[in-house]
Parts: C-alpha cells; sequence; structure tokens
C-alpha cells in the first residue's frame, strides 16, 4: 500500500549561501564548485514547518542567556526513545551532547587509556577511526564480511580483537553507516555478550536509526536486558529530521557508574549542556508530530534509496547495496578502474560530488557512497548521469 506524503519533499531548496559544509566546501574536496554535491550526510530536504514555528517563537523572544536543562526535554527524549524504539530510560540515564561524535569522543576519553584499543567494523563512518586515534588509542579494524551482497560481521575477527587485553570499547554503528545494514536482535546479542565476556565497554552510535526501511527493523541495544549495564547509546535529531547543524545530542547509559565516568569527562570539557534552540528543537520535534514526519519521510527516502540502487544495479560492473536504513546508497565501483580514475570521471564527467570510500576505513577502496536524501528531480538525473557514464 502507498504511504501518503502530504510533506513537500519535492521542491528544490538552494543552499548556496547558507555555509552549507555540503555546498561550499566542494572546491577545497572536489576542486570544482561545478558538481551536485551527493556526499556529506545531511539531506536537502526541509525540516518540518512546526519546527520552524517553534524556532522562530523562541527567536522572537530576543534573550539569548544561559538555559536549564529542563525536565520537559528530559520527558521528550524519554517520550521517543518508549514510542518509537521500544526503549525505557529514566531521565537521570540522559546526557546531553553538542554531537554524537562528541559522546563518541568523551566515552573514549572517560572509558579508555591511552595505547588502549578501540574495536571498529569497517567500512564505518570515519570519524571512528579519526576520533580514536586523536586521543592516542588505537582502532582495532574488524572489516565486515560481505555476503551475498551484504555485510555480516566477522565473528572470528571480533573474538580475536576481544580477548586482546588493550582492548576496551567497541565502537558499534547502529544502523550502519555506509551501507545501511540494520543489525538484528541475535547479532547485537552475541556482539554485546562477547563485548561483556571480555569486559569491554559497547557503544552503540544509533544517529541512522529513525531511518529504516520495513521489513527491517531497528534494534536498540538498550531494548537487550542483558547488555544494558555495559552499553551507551547515542542518538541525535541530526539526520531524521536535518538538523546537525542545531548540535543537538543526547546519550543514554543505564549503568550508574559507566554514567557517572561519562558525565566525569563531558563537565572536563564543559560539553554537558546544548543551546537553546537544540533545546527547543528536540522538545517540539519528540512529538507524535515529529512521528507523522519520520514516517513520511521514510516513505519518501524507502522509494528513492529503492530506486536508485536498482538504477546503479542494472549497470555491469557497479554493485550497490540495497539499503535497509538510512538516506545513503554505497556502491562497489571497482571493476571499473582505479579509485582516481572514476572518482575523476564522477566529478568531471557525470558532475557528481560523492563521498570516496575510504573515508570510512580501508575497507572502502574502491567504493563510493551517494547522499539520496535530496528531492527526487535533483538526485535522479545526477544517478543517470552516473548510469549512463558506466553503463
Ligand atoms: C554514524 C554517524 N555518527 C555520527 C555522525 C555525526 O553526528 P554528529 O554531527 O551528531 O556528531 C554521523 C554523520 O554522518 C554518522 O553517520
Amino acid at each position: 500500500m502507498e504511504e501518503k506524503i502530504t510533506y513537500d519533499f519535492d521542491t528544490v531548496i538552494s543552499r548556496i549561501g547558507t555555509q552549507a559544509e555540503k555546498y561550499e566546501a566542494r572546491k577545497q574536496y572536489y576542486g570544482t564548485n561545478d558538481v551536485e554535491p551527493f556526499w556529506v550526510a545531511d539531506m536537502d530536504l526541509p525540516s518540518p514547518g512546526f519546527l520552524v514555528e517553534a524556532l522562530r517563537d523562541r527567536v522572537d523572544h530576543s534573550l539569548f542567556g544561559y538555559t536549564e536543562k529542563d525536565p520537559t526535554l528530559f520527558d521528550a527524549i524519554i517520550w521517543w526513545m518508549r514510542d518509537q524504539h521500544r526503549v525505557e530510560v529514566a531521565p537521570e540515564m540522559i546526557s546531553l551532547s553538542p554531537s554524537v561524535v562528541s559522546s563518541i569522543s568523551m566515552a573514549i576519553e572517560a572509558f579508555t587509556a591511552p595505547q588502549d584499543q578501540v574495536v571498529v567494523l569497517s567500512p564505518v563512518y570515519g570519524p571512528f577511526f579519526s576520533t580514536v586515534k586523536l586521543h592516542g588509542r588505537v582502532p582495532a579494524d574488524c572489516p565486515l564480511l560481505i555476503d551475498k551482497g551484504r555485510y555480516e560481521m566477522d565473528w572470528q575477527a571480533i573474538d580475536t580483537a576481544l580477548s586482546n587485553s588493550l582492548t576496551t570499547m567497541l565502537l558499534l554503528c547502529n544502523p550502519q553507516n555506509p551501507s545501511g545494514r540494520v543489525w538484528q536482535a541475535d547479532e547485537l546479542l552475541r556482539l554485546g555478550r562477547l563485548c561483556k565476556l571480555h569486559g569491554v565497554i559497547l557503544f552503540s552510535d544509533e544517529i541512522h536509526s529513525d531511518i529504516v526501511y520495513a521489513p527491517a527493523c531497528h534494534t536498540s541495544v538498550l531494548t537487550i536486558p542483558e547488555l544494558r549495564d555495559h552499553c551507551v547509546m547515542a542518538h541525535s535529531i541530526g539526520k531524521t529530521f536535518n538538523a546537525s547543524g542545531l548540535k543537538s545530542s543526547f546519550s543514554i547509559v543505564p549503568n550508574a557508574a559507566l554514567r557517572t565516568r561519562l558525565r566525569r569527562a563531558h563537565r572536563r570539557a564543559h560539553s554537558d549542556n546544548i543551546n537553546l534552540l537544540g533545546k527547543v528543537a528536540i522538545t517540539r520535534l519528540f512529538s507524535p508530530d515529529g512521528a507523522e514526519y519520520k514516517r513520511q519521510l521514510n516513505a519518501y527516502l524507502k522509494a528513492s534509496t529503492q530506486e536508485v540502487y536498482e538504477k546503479l544495479d542494472a549497470v555491469d560492473g557497479l554493485k550497490p547495496m540495497c539499503p535497509e536504513s538510512t538516506f545513503l546508497v554505497w556502491c562497489d565501483f571497482r571493476d571499473h578502474g582505479d579509485w582516481s580514475t572514476v572518482s575523476n570521471r564522477l566529478i568531471k564527467e557525470a558532475r557528481v560530488a560523492l563521498s570516496g570510500g575510504t573515508f570510512f576505513g580501508p575497507a572502502g577502496e574502491g567504493w563510493f557512497r551517494i547522499n539520496c536524501g535530496h528531492s527526487r528531480s535533483q538526485l535522479l538525473p545526477a544517478v543517470d548521469r552516473i548510469c549512463a557514464l558506466f553503463g
């Protein structure tokens, strides 16, 4: 049955001159502004009007001083996690954070020591590697295996990495960026049990968990009772509501001792609060209105990502993965030449800026990620240009 969409995701809204990284940094990364940007993982689709109204109301007040952490903000997070993700949260478990990467950074500081190993399952969002390295810790990469066109965990490699006495944390991208793989409850339980066995903290970055395509269904690590005591979950309004510029995120840590350690790290960095417009945004978005926007957005993006997947899949030598979540399509271009040849052709001939695979670790060599969070009138002609180029 077709989902009813009343939000307007089709009108193209120019972001030129708004300091949008995706547009303004094209020259820096791609050598030209003459490329359409399908790289940075934010969408060119508008946030809901009711958010804009709530922000405008607050801005109209004209005073922007220091703010408290109002209980309504925590109530909204608790409601969203229960209603959308079947997660029960008590207010004291929630820590505010400017961004999910800040939470990752603070968790590394709180739970690991210099020279420790942090397990990552690549290809995965680049800062999983870089943040670990910036803290003087060592990423222990356990590349995912491809089976029938889908990523699977390499249990043997994970077990070996977790058994190493220097390993103290595992960073999981749940669901997975760049591939859109949705991890199943049994996989999370197995992974979490291994972490527990080896005394390793499981950090689950669930920033993409609100954009998931049925029949796939997101499982938060927090819904698995056995895992709650040794895991940290981070989430944000950034992806779902295209609000990353508001820098408003939070983590949930059920275990009180771990929470105290994480909070201390946040306090040391003065990063235990968020800006007041972010507070307004979370409170307004984590609501039944936000749930309806999310439902419609998911319907739009499911059709777009599916169509992009099918177009790419029809081209000889292109091997896209069918995304179960996220507005991203991950595609293997290796049959069409080495990375720099393909990259040059994408930029110069197809005039598109895609995310190059090595941003996601060595396992991404020869792959590219296409951001489908655009109106279809912008996205599909660009994908047609890619297909024509390699077809
Ligand atoms: C898996 C993942 N985590 C974190 C982020 C960044 O989130 P934030 O801006 O809240 O740090 C991204 C952005 O693409 C992401 O894909």
